[in-house]
């Protein structure tokens, strides 16, 4: 599965907000992080735009996520909501655009063209999805031709996502994960405590790079320096199948954290 260059590994910024989120955001680019995935629901993208405008960093080598709310789908909103999102990052364009949430009458299509049009405006390099089902997937590869680059989900051991996996495969779209570490109830189960002693990691990088095997992208978010360098630094070893398969099995707890208590629009998950 084809993913962007540096998009691999995230870093991720709600709910930070203010000189807590510039401090970790620094810290980030500073550790290495190049991909950046924000919101405009986030109310974040200034305080973004105005660290990543006095980085040293090259804007060529950022790879900056933004997603539409549900309520800027229509035809009025759409564009104009993508240009505040522009002003607020001070960028000509995004290199990532989603679809935050799925509309909530199921019905993709016209949000999907505004995406479309968002693109070829030049906008947004590449575009996706997030909280997409199984079966949206499949309606958006119906939908259209075009490349998306992800389908942006909860993900994590402790919830099966096997399903969502396949209609990934099979489509074509790769999956990213937000919750990755499931906002630390993850890093307490025993099987990754044992892990993480047996491969001298920390029981967050055993949980990353296991999505990482997964073909997924990660996104993660810290304002704890170690845990922001330790997110990073996942490339220097290897789970074998037999581990990874022992993490597959907490998949049984289906420990979800963003569901319709948290979020009333979400749709009916797989
Ligand atoms: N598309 C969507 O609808 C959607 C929904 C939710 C999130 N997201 C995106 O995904 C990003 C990540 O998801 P998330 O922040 O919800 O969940 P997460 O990454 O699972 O959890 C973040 C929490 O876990 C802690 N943590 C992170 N790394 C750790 C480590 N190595 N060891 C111990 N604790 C650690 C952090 O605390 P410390 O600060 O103390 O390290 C923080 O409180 C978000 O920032 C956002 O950009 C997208």
């Amino acid at each position: 599965m084809h993913h962007l260059q540096g998009f691999e590994r995230a870093f991720g910024t709600f709910p930070l907000k203010g000189d807590e989120l510039a401090t970790a955001l620094i810290t980030a680019l500073d550790v290495g992080y190049r991909a950046i995935d924000t919101a405009q629901m986030y109310k974040n993208e200034k305080t973004i735009g105005s660290v990543l405008s006095t980085s040293r960093i090259k804007r060529n080598d950022l790879l900056v996520t933004s997603k539409v709310p549900i309520d800027q789908f229509d035809a009025q909103h759409f564009i104009p909501s993508v240009k505040q999102s522009l002003e607020d990052l001070q960028l000509d364009n995004l290199d990532v655009l989603l679809l935050h949430w799925p509309p909530a009458n199921g019905k993709i299509e016209a949000s999907v063209e505004q995406l479309l049009i968002a693109k070829q405006n030049g906008l947004t390099k590449h575009i996706g999805v997030s909280n997409y089902t199984s079966v949206m997937l499949e309606q958006l590869v119906q939908f259209s031709d075009e490349t998306f680059v992800c389908n942006q989900v909860e993900f994590h051991p402790l919830l099966d996502q096997s399903k969502l996996l396949q209609a990934s495969n099979k489509t074509g779209i790769p999956l990213s994960s937000y919750c990755s570490v499931a906002r630390g109830k993850a890093l307490e189960d025993p099987v990754i405590v044992d892990l993480a002693e047996k491969y001298q990691r920390t029981p967050g990088q055993i949980v990353l790079k296991w999505i990482l095997q997964k073909g997924l992208s990660i996104n993660t978010m810290s304002t704890n320096p170690d845990n922001i360098r330790a997110n990073f630094n996942l490339l220097d070893f290897n789970l074998s199948n037999v581990d990874s398969a022992c993490i597959d099995a907490l998949g049984r707890h289906n420990y979800r954290i963003v569901n319709k208590n948290l979020v009333p629009w979400a749709p009916d998950w797989d």
